[in-house]
């Protein structure tokens, strides 16, 4: 169906394909008043949270540790660091609230002003990766996690702070559960130094409490009594093969039976597939009856830039349903009111992680319990709601209860690097409150020590020079090697704009339905040195063009994410440029550029085997070009990729073209050891 959005479609999924039994009587006897008009004072006493308000700050002032869980929406996260402000908790310092998604502490940030009545920036603000809206009176700081982790390298202690609120805990994204040990550790040694003390919170909705508590020093746990409507629950009757068909016939179905006011929050995993939907979602709405309606499409995930997710907060016009496409960001991180029906595709797009192959891919896989619950509290924040979760109840009983914590599949090379610059002495024994198994420790370090940025020193693990300036930049270690390895090679100009390109996500824009056209546009910028010269090729004419948004429109180039490019371009430029790093282009000799990212991402190479497949170096794994890439039709020897993704079968994504000469250069032992016999 997403390749027929000419068609009209509504009568394709009539009676054959209902997937659930919507009672009609019951979703139009929940058609909602009007809010009434209240005051953002009288919100915020409004909150469930308000009437605990007195006895919170009775426990939270003589409390070093707590742990609070309250429903989503319950006012948390809005109002404990106001509270805490207020009752003049930790004036001495700031108060940091971390957030695993940049868009939450954005936003958060954004609506904790509004109640304060500052500008953003003041009172309030909010610093994110590449981003820092705060100034000297800031007191209420939203950050995300990875941006805490990195003040703690140049301060152990933290000792700006006086309240850190780990926000989100049940998420336990790998900056999380590095954040849990460091704020561990710098509260127990300010403790032994007689500093300040540091109040360490952890909130969630749900969470393993036991653990938590356990961990925090047998912190107490604080429950606050939430607000939340009741939800129905639906399952389908059959499993389903195809979940972006069933999810755009239940929006329809719905659409065509539930008062417009009703909006509709749906779980997918990703950008290309939520951008598919939302274009097939608009086809179809354009050609439906009168009568139903109209529809606003509202796409949400991590990598749109912070203004354009935004506008999932806003209201649809007046008799007009808005219908947001999500990945899982909106599964706990952010609130969007109006929400009366989810559909939960039960599929979320996550990393995963083999030690023995050392590979890390990224894969649609299926959600926890946990995850699917939380998904279903998203509808019934103001009233009650409605979850069609597009699996059955039987398939539902065989999801994991419990999300594996990311530190327990992902690839650990950047959290030891992280860990080793923040001083950390004995990085295998790390006070993890899951601890990865011993084999990703280890392969991590072999990692590190692959790219010069560890060495071992009797039994300790120590940083090399090189691995202190790698872990200067807020980038994987690869990418951060392949910058300074740049100026050996006279391309450093180019390499930054290469690595900016591959740090945000794609500033490619492919319209299914405008294939050809796309693909002619392309060949304008297409190299046969693979997909990394064919980015920056793309990037020299945008920039040719001064970022023109209508070049961008003609030649298929998001602007959006192209102007996220530039900043985190100029971040990268700025951190060489205290790094004293030469910065030079190498203009026409692409040549260069290609040697250096061979010399930087050998990990990642793979090479063609007689047969016509490839196998990745490293692990000896096969391995596909993704159709994707402008080297699908070619047959190279050798190429460097620059990450895998896991569908049916194993996908290189964004190749680039090099000899093995550059790979052996790079690493004579390593690829002494790897390459094809014949060939070393
Ligand atoms: O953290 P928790 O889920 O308990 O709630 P919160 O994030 O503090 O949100 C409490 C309420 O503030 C929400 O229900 C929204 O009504 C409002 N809010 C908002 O309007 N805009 C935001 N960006 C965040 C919250
Ligand atoms: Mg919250």
């Amino acid at each position: 169906m997403p390749n027929e959005p000419d068609h009209p479609p509504a009568k394709k999924f009539k009676p054959a394909s209902v997937l659930f039994r919507l009672d009609k009587q019951k979703a139009g006897m929940l058609l909602p008043g009007k809010p009434k008009t209240t005051t953002i004072d009288d919100q915020r006493r409004q909150l469930p949270i308000y009437q605990a308000r007195n006895q919170l700050l009775h426990h939270l002032r003589q409390l070093h540790n707590a742990i609070l869980i309250g429903e989503t929406g319950s006012g948390k996260t809005t109002q404990i660091p106001q509270y805490l402000y207020e009752a003049g908790i930790g004036r001495q310092g700031l108060v940091a609230v971390t957030q695993p998604r940049r868009v939450a502490a954005i936003s958060l940030a954004g609506r904790v002003a509004e109640e304060k009545r500052t500008h953003l920036g003041k009172l309030v603000g909010y610093s994110v990766r590449f981003e820092d809206v705060t100034s000297s009176e800031t007191k209420l700081k939203f950050m995300t996690d990875g941006m805490l982790l990195r003040e703690a390298i140049s301060d152990p202690l933290l000792l700006h702070y006086t309240v850190v609120i780990l926000d989100e805990a049940h998420e336990r994204t790998v900056h999380t559960d590095v954040l849990f040990g460091v704020v561990k550790t710098a509260q127990r040694r300010r403790k032994e130094l007689n500093k300040i003390p540091l109040k360490v919170i952890v909130m969630s909705a749900t969470m393993d409490v036991d653990l938590f508590s356990e961990y925090f020093n047998r912190s107490p746990v604080l429950y606050l009594e939430g607000r939340q409507h009741p939800i129905q629950i639906y399952y389908t009757k059959r499993p389903q093969s195809d979940y972006l068909q069933a999810a755009l016939v239940s929006v329809f179905q719905i659409h065509q039976e539930a008062p417009p006011s009703h909006d509709i929050l749906v779980f997918m995993t990703g950008q290309e597939e939520i951008e598919a939907l939302a274009r097939t979602c608009r086809d179809i709405a354009k050609h439906l009856p009168d009568n139903c309606g109209s529809m606003l499409v509202v796409p949400l995930y991590a990598s749109l830039p912070p203004t354009q997710q935004l506008r999932v907060f806003r209201d649809a016009p007046k008799g007009c349903r808005k219908v947001i496409l999500s990945t899982n960001i909106a599964e706990t991180s952010v609130t969007i009111s109006g929400v009366k029906y989810v559909i939960d595709t039960g599929m979320v797009k996550a990393k995963r992680f083999n030690p023995d192959s050392g590979l890390e891919v990224l894969a649609v896989q299926q959600v926890s319990k946990a995850q699917a619950w939380q998904r279903a509290g998203r509808s019934g924040r103001k009233e009650s709601g409605f979850c069609y979760r597009l699996y059955t109840e039987q398939e539902f009983d065989k999801f994991i209860p419990m999300t594996v914590p990311e530190i327990q599949r992902c690839n650990l090379a950047s959290v030891m690097l992280q860990l080793m610059a923040l001083g950390i002495q004995d990085v295998m024994n790390f006070d993890f409150m899951s601890k990865p198994s011993a084999e990703a420790l280890r392969s991590a370090v072999e990692h590190l020590e692959l790219l010069g940025a560890v060495e071992r020193n009797h039994e300790h693990v120590v940083l090399t020079g090189l691995g202190k300036k790698m872990s200067r930049f807020p980038l994987e270690p690869r990418y951060a090697k392949t910058i300074l390895l740049s100026s050996n090679y006279s391309c450093s100009e180019e390499m930054l704009s290469m690595v900016s390109l591959l740090s945000v996500d794609t500033v490619l824009y492919n319209p299914p339905a405008r294939r050809e056209e796309v693909l002619a546009i392309r060949k304008k910028f297409m190299s046969s040195e693979g997909d990394h010269m064919t980015l920056l090729n793309i990037y020299r004419a945008f920039q040719k063009v001064n970022g023109n948004k209508e070049w961008c429109r003609e030649n298929f180039v998001n602007s959006r994410n192209m102007s996220l490019v530039k900043e985190v371009r100029a971040q990268l430029r700025e951190i060489c440029l205290k790094l004293n790093l030469k910065l030079e282009s190498c203009g026409a000799d692409t040549g260069k550029i290609r040697q250096c990212i061979a010399h930087g991402m050998f990990i990642n190479a793979a090479e063609l085997q007689p047969d016509g497949s490839y196998l990745a170096l490293d692990t000896r794994q096969p391995v596909a070009i993704h159709p994707s890439s402008v080297l699908f039709q070619a047959k190279p020897a050798y190429v460097v990729f620059n990450e895998l993704l896991h569908t049916s079968r194993c996908y290189m994504r964004d190749l680039c073209l090099v000899d093995a000469d550059w790979l052996l250069h790079a690493a004579p032992q390593y690829f002494g050891r790897k390459l094809h016999p014949s060939k070393s």
